[in-house]
This record gives C-alpha cells, sequence and structure tokens, in this order.
C-alpha cells in the first residue's frame, strides 16, 4: 500500500486527548475500528475502553521520554499531536504589537511549537516497520504566505514554527524510510474551548469536533506517503507555507 489504511491500524498515540478535537478524534478512531489500541499522555484522565492512558502534570520532554520508556515494545502505526493553546488565565492572542511579551510568547512557542520535535525525537524508535503517519493540528493563520489580516503574533508565529519543523521532521525521516507521511493539518475552525470565544466573528463555517475529526482522519488516510511534509487544509488542500 502507498498509504496508512485505517482498518489496519493497531497502536495510536494521541495527545491532547482531553480537547475538543482530540477526543473526537478519540472516538472517531475507536468507533472506525474495533481492534486498535490508543495510547495517551494527558494532563488529566481519558478513561475509555482500549485507551492506554498516562497522566503527566505538565507535557514536556521528560514526561514524553518517560511515556515512551513505559511502552518499550508498542510499534506506533500513527502517532498525532493536537495540543494547542490560544489563551489561558495570562490573556489572549494580541492584537498589537504592544500586546506581546516574552513570557507570553515563549508560553505560545512550549505549547504549540516545540512539543512536536519532542515527541518526534522520543518516538522514532517505536515506529511501525510497515508505514506510519506523524500528525500535527496546526492552524490557518500559521500560513506566512496567506496571512492578511496580521496580529496574533505568539500563535501565528507558533504554527508556524511548528509547520516548519513538521517540514523538517518529513525531510529527516522521509530520506531512510519511503513509507512515513508527516503532515500539518488545519481542522478548520471547530467549536471547541479554544475558540469558543471567537467563533461569533467567523462568517465561514464553524464544525463541530466530530466533523472536524472525520475530516482530519479522511485527510490523513487518503495521503499518500509522497504527501510527506505538506501542510494540508481539512478538505485536502494543500496550503501555502
Ligand atoms: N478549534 C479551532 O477552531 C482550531 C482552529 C485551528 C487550529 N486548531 C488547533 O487544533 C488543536 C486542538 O484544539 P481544540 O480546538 O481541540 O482545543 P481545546 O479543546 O482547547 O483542546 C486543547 C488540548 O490541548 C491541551 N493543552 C493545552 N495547553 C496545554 C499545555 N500547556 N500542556 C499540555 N496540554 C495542553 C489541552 O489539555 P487540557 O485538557 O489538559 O487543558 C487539550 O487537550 C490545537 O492545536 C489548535 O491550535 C483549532
Amino acid at each position: 500500500m502507498n498509504k496508512i489504511e485505517l482498518k489496519n491500524v493497531k497502536n495510536v498515540l494521541l495527545l491532547g486527548a482531553t480537547g475538543g478535537i482530540g477526543n473526537a478524534i478519540l472516538n472517531y478512531l475507536l468507533e472506525e475500528n474495533s481492534t486498535l489500541y490508543i495510547y495517551t499522555l494527558s494532563r488529566s484522565p481519558v478513561e475509555y475502553p482500549r485507551v492506554h492512558n498516562t497522566i503527566a502534570s505538565t507535557i514536556n520532554e521528560a514526561s514524553l521520554s518517560d511515556f515512551i520508556s513505559s511502552i518499550p515494545t508498542v510499534k506506533f502505526d500513527l502517532i498525532i499531536n493536537t495540543i494547542g493553546y490560544l489563551e489561558n488565565e495570562h490573556g489572549g492572542p494580541e492584537k498589537s504589537l504592544r500586546d506581546i511579551s516574552e513570557e507570553k510568547l515563549i508560553e505560545y512557542f512550549r505549547t504549540n511549537a516545540i512539543l512536536t520535535p519532542l515527541l518526534a525525537k522520543v518516538v522514532r524508535n517505536n515506529l511501525s516497520s510497515e508505514g506510519f503517519a506523524f500528525v500535527a493540528l496546526s492552524a490557518m493563520v500559521g500560513s506566512i504566505g496567506e496571512n492578511e489580516l496580521g496580529g496574533w503574533y505568539g500563535y501565528r508565529a507558533s504554527k508556524s514554527a511548528l509547520n516548519a519543523f513538521l517540514k523538517n521532521i518529513a525531510l529527516e525521516w522521509g530520506r531512510t524510510n519511503k513509507r512515513s507521511l508527516v503532515l500539518a493539518i488545519h481542522p478548520g475552525t471547530t467549536q471547541t474551548r479554544l475558540s469558543e470565544k471567537f467563533n461569533s466573528f467567523v462568517t465561514h463555517k464553524v464544525h463541530s469536533p466530530n466533523e472536524a475529526a472525520a475530516n482530519i482522519c479522511n485527510v490523513i488516510f487518503s495521503s499518500s506517503f509522497s504527501m510527506t511534509g505538506n501542510f494540508l487544509n481539512w478538505d485536502g488542500r494543500v496550503i501555502d507555507w
């Protein structure tokens, strides 16, 4: 096969399973394949049959590494990072340069950008030899080419950095493995905790988490390995970096 088939997936690693889109992806995968197992690392419990959940107070290089060390023989066909942050108690996305701060920019990059290459580093010896997909949820606003509005400095730039990391991972793994699919995927505007304050300003369609999950999985399972290193929209369109 030239792509990952959902019916053949045995083991999935999912980060962000407590989030709106991540939890909908978890449910979609469990429903569409009655034998696969999902391994999750999260800050609060995720309790489902066929889900092996590990809790860590912080998701960082150390907890990712401990998590993978605890399941050394598991080989993953699909790895998805849906962790992302737009707003927290310290404030939301910046309208202008006057709103940026070192602390907030670091938090955006820590959560939205650097977890993905750290995940790739720790999971690199646990990838299925039959082929695998490694996916992180990016955002359309991370596209430098399609940025016409400005603002949202930290979120935009951290998602642009995430895209750059994914392109690099795709190139590194693609050199030695022609059955690797590394993708940045924009889920589409989706009704979740992350977006709820902003969706009233949106003029395009806002998806339910279940619609977003089905769209994302459709993109993953219809993309051939030759698509590795792309930034894809929820409908499969290639987005400008
Ligand atoms: N919703 C949209 O319209 C939209 C649009 C474009 C892109 N996206 C992207 O899609 C992804 C999923 O977002 P969502 O809409 O499902 O958001 P969500 O419901 O807020 O879920 C966010 C997830 O990220 C986790 N998370 C956030 N900060 C974290 C941190 N510092 N450490 C560890 N985990 C952290 C949350 O864990 P806790 O439950 O522990 O807080 C939760 O599992 C994100 O990458 C987001 O940027 C969303």
